[in-house]
């Protein structure tokens, strides 16, 4: 009997120094000392030993109940600090790794100019509105004072659906939506695409413009001219030139184009502004009586100018951009140099 509480104590002792985790503990103490564990068995067979020795087995039987009691309270100290310091350990912050940073997208820099327009525009009281990129012949043709055998109306260069229906080729068909909703006093910008059947090394078939209208009693020429002139000025800095020649547009007159100085060769001519030192980033001019009829406005009471911007120029201009193509290859490692 002795022999054997002996043994028993001993793989107790083991077993509690093996165990890696409180839990392999916990299993051990069930074994040895739980109600159906080895000692208390040892204990319940007592019975078959003579009475007499019966008082030392059990206080035997105790006294390594509570040696083992003890070590296993100790292990498991031991092992509740030991799984600590691992937890501890698998939770650690470095606080001093620098943090990691959310992949950011840039705006493209036909957006980056639109938007910069619609700021300095607004900023002069104007309010942006927007038209249908599917537009009726009459609002990009006829409405606009252009005759049904106007060169502009070449398939070649417009894309249309049906004899009526086609893919606007000017934001010019805004100014006919904006006059027919409402009355003068009118000062607005429509940015958006416009669409042309040419595809080159300087052309894309789709492309934006930026229209401008303004429609009041006595707006005149210096009008349209220091607004265009205040408008370049805060877009390109104070060093551009400007340069307005006389044109010819169907919806305006007198006309105008708008040249600004090539900011990518200083105007000592590259291929960009084709040598010139000039490129043209506009079209403009006062609103066409005609025009004005067509929509019920009364051309002795109230004036207007127009104008329409090629905001891919004006990009080009703006960032030193040499290839029109970089604006819609959309190369990542292109976009990615401009901010937001
Ligand atoms: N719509 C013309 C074009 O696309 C530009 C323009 C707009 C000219 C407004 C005059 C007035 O070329």
């Amino acid at each position: 009997m002795q022999e054997q509480i002996a043994q028993i104590r001993q793989a107790a002792v083991e077993s509690a120094q093996q165990a890696a985790t409180l839990q392999e503990l916990t299993n051990a103490k069930v074994r040895y000392l739980g109600k159906k564990g080895e000692l208390t068995k040892l204990l319940r067979s007592m019975g078959q030993l003579p009475p007499e020795e019966r008082p030392v087995f059990g206080r035997l039987v105790n006294e390594v109940r509570d040696e083992l009691e003890g070590i296993w309270a100790k292990r498991e100290q031991e092992l509740f600090q030991l799984e600590e310091e691992q937890r501890l350990k698998a939770e650690a912050l470095d606080w001093t790794l620098p943090g990691r940073r959310p992949m950011r997208g840039t705006l493209h820099p036909i957006t980056l100019v639109i938007n910069e327009a619609k700021e300095i525009f607004t900023g002069m009281g104007y309010e942006v509105v927007e038209g249908p990129e599917v537009e009726w012949d009459y609002y990009n043709f006829e409405a606009l004072n252009i005759p049904p055998d106007h060169p502009a109306r070449d398939t070649q260069d417009t894309f249309f659906f049906s004899e009526k229906l086609l893919l606007r080729s000017q934001t010019s068909s805004v100014q006919i939506h904006t006059m027919e909703q409402r009355q003068p006093p009118i000062r607005i910008i429509a940015p958006g695409k416009v669409y042309r059947a040419d595809a080159d090394v300087t052309h894309s078939p789709m492309f934006h413009q930026i229209e401008g209208l303004v429609v009041d009693e006595g707006i005149t020429f210096a009008d349209l001219k220091g607004t265009l002139q205040l408008f370049i000025e805060r877009m390109f800095g104070p060093e551009a030139k400007v340069r307005f020649r006389p044109s010819y547009f169907p919806f305006t007159e007198p006309s105008a184009e708008v040249d600004v100085s090539c900011i990518i060769c200083g105007g000592s001519g590259c291929r960009v502004c084709k040598d010139t030192g000039w490129l043209e980033i506009l079209g403009c001019g006062m609103v066409d009586p005609r025009v004005l009829r067509g929509v019920n406005y009364d051309p002795d009471v109230v004036s207007g100018f127009a104008f329409g911007m090629g905001v891919e120029r004006i990009a080009m201009l703006r960032y030193g951009i040499n290839d029109i193509r970089l604006l819609f290859e959309n190369d990542v490692r292109f976009l990615k140099q401009f901010g937001m």
